[in-house]
């Protein structure tokens, strides 16, 4: 490594061991820093104007030029890890879509690298053979025809391929960055873990699914439909991938604003309290979509004329109320609802006493705003009984809602004391 001093003046040697070895590497990589290897070709790329300063104020010219190479990988870092996120969210939606258009159980096998594309009718027909050993179609869909079963099949397919061509998306470039030197330690173990997270993801989806294909529905009112455990792991997941792209992006690319006061410790603590929140709503909101409790008690604020339904403790033992009752886990997820709505105004009115960054007024804005619309979309979609665009649609809000609290709580991350 030290021979890419050989041709600087010695002077510079001393600032030049105080940049990280990464940066190094970065520096060799640009094309116009290769002056600092002994290859002569790269000192020939060297415009006169840069050979020049070397030798006058050759430590500065050096030093800027490093800070410049180290802040354009940062951003390109950035950019592919929004783009991960950006698809982590196409993933939910066109999940979101699945589940609501009951497609999710038309493909009944999984290969981590992928499922054949039926060509010709007879491999159709095989796959909708296939499709008939199981629940969905022995219980429910009897007299579903072959166009119909396609339609479904790719929905489904489609959910799958985009999940792996999000797996492709972040490793191809994930390699190249390694490989050129531009991740720290810290970065390199991150990588590896958001990698891990999206092969663990994939297999979770496949785990998901199998609840719905097992011979387990033989109640009168069983509806196959696959577990809302899993469901809820399966979308928990998702949100936490996304908010680890999308922190992680931030932090590439939104470095600090500069010239902001003190922030009271009780507001940023209320700030990540309530993006808490609206992740433990959304959980709350899978385990309504997973047992289809929007299906019941299509009223607001009140359940049927009651504040509380009778049936809202009606299972046995207790604790399955919460994650089995349709009632229960309707009534929780309008109260976390609620809540989420009331910590975000909280944190809405007081940052506008608090001196923030305008970036961080923004965010709050922006987070206040959305939870006002997330609200109303969840209340319309409980009163004109789930439709799927509106579902789909409230799901998405959560999402952004999610986006606008990690934006809020980065920006105050980042205020400078
Ligand atoms: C901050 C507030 C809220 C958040 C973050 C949120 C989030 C969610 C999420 C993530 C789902 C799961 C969607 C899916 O997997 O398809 C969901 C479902 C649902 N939410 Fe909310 N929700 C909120 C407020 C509300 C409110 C106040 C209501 C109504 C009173 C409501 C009604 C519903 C209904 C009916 C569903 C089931 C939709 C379906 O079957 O797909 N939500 N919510």
């Amino acid at each position: 490594m030290l021979s890419v001093f050989g041709r600087c003046n010695q002077s510079l040697l001393p600032k030049i061991n105080l940049l990280s070895r990464q940066t190094l590497r970065i520096i060799e990589n640009q094309p116009k820093t290769r002056f600092f290897t002994n290859n002569s070709n790269g000192w020939n790329n060297l415009t006169t104007k840069y050979r020049q300063n070397l030798f006058k104020k050759n430590s500065t010219v050096t030093l800027n030029v490093a800070a410049h190479a180290s802040n354009q990988s940062k951003k390109q870092v950035g950019y592919w890890l929004t783009i991960c996120g950006g698809m982590v969210f196409g993933a939910v939606v066109l999940g979101g879509v699945t589940r609501l258009t009951k497609s999710g159980l038309s493909m009944v096998t999984w290969t981590l690298f992928g499922e054949k594309l039926p060509r010709s009718e007879a491999e159709w027909l095989e796959e909708f053979e296939r499709y008939k050993q199981f629940p969905e179609y022995q219980i429910m869909n009897r007299d579903i025809t072959l166009t119909e079963f396609k339609w479904i099949w790719y929905m489904e397919y489609i959910h799958r391929t985009w999940g792996r061509v999000l797996g492709a998306v972040y490793a191809i470039p994930a390699t190249v960055f390694w490989a050129r030197g531009m991740l720290d330690r810290a970065m390199k173990i991150r990588v590896l873990c958001f990698g891990g997270l999206i092969g663990l993801q994939g297999l979770m989806g496949w785990y998901m699914v199998k609840s719905g294909l097992e011979d387990r529905f033989q109640g009168e009112m069983d509806v196959p439909r696959v577990s809302q455990y899993r469901l809820a792991a399966h979308l928990s997941m998702a949100f936490i991938l996304y908010s680890l792209f999308i922190t992680t992006a931030l932090e590439q690319l939104l470095p600090a604003q500069a010239g902001v006061a003190k922030v009271a410790r009780g507001f940023k603590a209320l700030a990540h309290t309530t993006k808490g929140f609206v992740f433990l709503t959304a959980v709350s909101g899978a385990f309504v979509a997973g047992i289809e409790a929007g299906l019941v008690y299509n009223s607001f604020p009140k359940m049927a004329d009651k504040w509380i339904p009778d049936d809202i403790l009606a299972f046995t033992p207790t604790i399955r109320n919460f994650t089995e009752n349709p009632t229960t886990t309707q009534f929780d997820h309008r109260i976390l609802g609620i809540t989420t709505l009331s910590l975000v105004s909280a944190v809405w009115l007081w940052s506008r006493r608090q001196k923030l960054p305008p970036r961080a007024h923004l965010a709050a804005n922006a987070m206040a705003a959305m939870a006002y619309f997330q609200v109303t979309m969840g209340i319309s979609t409980l009163l004109y009984y789930v439709p799927v665009w509106l579902a789909a649609c409230h799901q998405s809000g959560s999402l952004m809602l999610l986006s606008t609290a990690l934006w809020l709580t980065h920006e105050l991350k980042r205020v400078p004391k």
